[in-house]
């Protein structure tokens, strides 16, 4: 199989399920080149130095494939709104990230997430709580999506009941980033979405300027810090990322992670009786089955030498951080799901300047729904295996995780809960490709 129609196979929907072949048979050549002219990156020594690299921009307006996409820097962010800091270079990349991140992090805001985890526990225990009297959850519906959107709302200060507005706009926006697309259905997708997400932030920044409360947008739309105000449009704009990044990629860290859980039973015992195995197993999941598997869209400014092929300036890159993520050179037996391993240089949260920004809030969600999912949920059994699949090779999670249970643990009974005894290690191990038990082919429905 050529590098190229590796590629093909990654994007390709049928495959969503299980891509790992796909990114390994990439890695035999770090750097390939598409027939469209973009460089994909699948090695985890090249993406790290890549994503470290001043020659390497984010300014989508410099990107030809995303102009040959039909999108634009303004149009990609919504038409008529101004791009994100995501998609900026220093030094205004830097300057709107410093004037977020003062509300959201240390040193200015210490407690803004920290501060979040009593209610973010509360949350989870009434999802889990309205599960009690049902033989059949769906993890998705029940759990995974409902959590970071209520948390990122509140954080935010959208309004309880607004999600109803924006999530159809938000899955309209989203299915305009598949590649499976045409260029012209794809601009059409972002249009629609982005108009309405653009009027509706609007009108949202707006009335947190005048009467602002102890959330994020107030903090925002009234700071006179250092570094000046941030204009009106960028704060539409960035109000829009962290409402939408703030919650898609935590939805598909949390069913990924039940989905993991459930096909390595000795894991999901651990975790029961050692509710600490949290931090380090979330991790590994990034590593495992990271929820962001690419950054498109990066333009080289020079030619740029790299493991033996010279990427010339003015080329688009692809950096496939979930394949950087299995690389055997880095990690040993990538593909082995071992939260123990204690490792924290995956590149699930990517890396450089552009490292996410909001790292610290879902691993702290991720960590508190699958410990009580562990914990709670008793004698939970995948109903399909492998599980429906989201249109999107790029932000890449279950639509849904059907489960049967027989009911809940209370609260007070949930660690360490009765269950099963563990199966072996190596029982629990026998994944060579990422996923263990494919009983069935995936055929997704969109959530
Ligand atoms: C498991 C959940 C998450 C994953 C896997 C994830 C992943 C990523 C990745 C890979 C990037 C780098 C993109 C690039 O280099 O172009 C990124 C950037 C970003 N993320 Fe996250 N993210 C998650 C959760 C969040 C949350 C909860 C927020 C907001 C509260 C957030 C806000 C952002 C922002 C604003 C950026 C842009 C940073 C910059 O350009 O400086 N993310 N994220």
């Amino acid at each position: 199989m050529t590098a190229a129609s590796a590629w093909e196979q990654v994007l390709d929907y049928s495959n969503r399920a299980n891509p790992y072949p796909f990114h390994a048979e990439l890695r035999r050549t770090p750097v390939t080149k598409l027939p469209d002219g973009t460089y994909v990156v699948s090695t985890y020594a090249e993406i790290a130095s890549l994503l470290h690299d001043p020659r390497v921009s984010s300014d989508i307006s410099r990107n030809p494939a995303a102009a040959a996409a039909g999108a634009t820097g303004d149009d990609l962010d919504g038409p008529g709104m101004s791009p994100t800091f995501l998609s900026m270079d220093p030094p205004d990349h830097d300057r709107f990230r410093r004037i977020a991140m003062r509300h959201f992090g240390p040193p200015t805001t210490p407690g803004r997430v920290a501060g979040m985890e009593v209610r973010m526990r509360e949350i989870v225990a009434e999802l889990i709580d309205g599960m009690a009297d049902r033989n059949r959850i769906d993890v998705v519906d029940d759990l995974a999506y409902p959590l970071p959107v209520t948390v990122i709302c509140e954080l935010l200060g959208v309004p309880p009941g607004d999600e109803r507005r924006f999530r159809v706009w938000v899955d309209v926006a989203l299915q305009s980033t598949d590649p499976g697309l045409d260029p012209e259905t794809q601009q059409k997708k972002r249009a629609e979405a982005g108009t309405e997400l653009g009027a509706y932030m609007e009108e949202l920044v707006e009335a947190h300027r005048k009467s602002p409360g102890n959330d994020l947008l107030s903090a925002m739309a009234t700071d006179d810090g250092p570094e000046g105000r941030m204009p009106a449009e960028q704060l539409v704009s960035t109000g829009l990322l962290l409402l939408i990044a703030g919650h898609e990629t935590t939805v598909n860290l949390i069913s990924n992670g039940a989905l993991t859980l459930l096909r390595h039973p000795h894991q999901l015992q651990m975790l029961r009786s050692d509710p600490d195995l949290a931090i380090p197993m979330v991790e590994e999941l990034l590593r495992y089955e990271p929820p962001v598997h690419f950054v498109p869209f990066r333009t080289a400014l020079d030619d740029i030498d790299i493991a033996g092929t010279t990427i010339p300036a003015g080329s688009s890159l692809t950096l496939l951080l979930a394949a950087g993520n299995r690389d055997p050179a880095h990690f040993t037996d990538p593909d082995l799901f071992i939260p123990e391993r204690r490792n924290n240089q995956h590149l699930g949260f990517g890396g450089g300047i552009h490292l996410c920004f909001g790292a610290p809030l879902a691993r702290l969600e991720a960590q508190i729904a699958l410990t009580e999912f562990a914990g709670r949920i008793r004698n939970p059994r995948l109903v399909a295996d492998p599980p429906p699949y989201r249109p999107s090779p790029f932000l890449r999670g279950p639509s849904h995780l059907p489960l049967d249970i027989d009911g809940v643990a209370g609260k007070e009974h949930g660690r360490p809960g009765p269950g099963p005894p563990p199966p072996t290690p190596a029982e629990s191990h026998p994944s060579p490709a990422g996923t263990d038990a494919q009983t069935g082919p995936a055929r997704g429905l969109p959530r």
